[in-house]
C-alpha cells in the first residue's frame, strides 16, 4: 500500500515499499530511496522530485482534509 502525505508548505511525500514514478513516455525514474517527495511549489531544480526549494521559496500551501486541523499522518484506509 502506498501512503500519499500532503505535506504543510511542502512536497507530496510517497510512502510504500513498492513506489515507481514515470515520465510521460512511461519510462521510470531511478529511485535512490524510499521515501520519495515529489514537488507541488514548481521551483524544484530535479524535478518531479523534491529539492527543498519550497522552503527557500516560501511556499504555503496548508490546506488540509480537514479544515482547521493539525498537521499529523494521514488516516489509512
Ligand atoms: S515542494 Fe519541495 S521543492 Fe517544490
Amino acid at each position: 500500500m502506498i501512503t500519499i502525505k500532503v505535506r504543510q508548505n511542502g512536497p507530496y511525500r510517497f510512502e510504500g515499499d513498492d513506489v515507481t514514478v514515470v515520465d510521460w513516455n512511461g519510462q521510470p525514474y531511478e529511485i535512490v530511496k524510499l521515501p520519495i517527495a515529489l514537488c507541488r511549489c514548481g521551483a524544484s531544480k530535479t524535478k518531479p522530485f523534491c529539492d527543498g526549494t519550497h522552503s527557500k521559496a516560501g511556499f504555503e500551501a496548508a490546506e488540509a482534509a480537514v479544515p482547521g486541523s493539525e498537521d499529523k499522518p494521514a488516516t489509512q484506509f
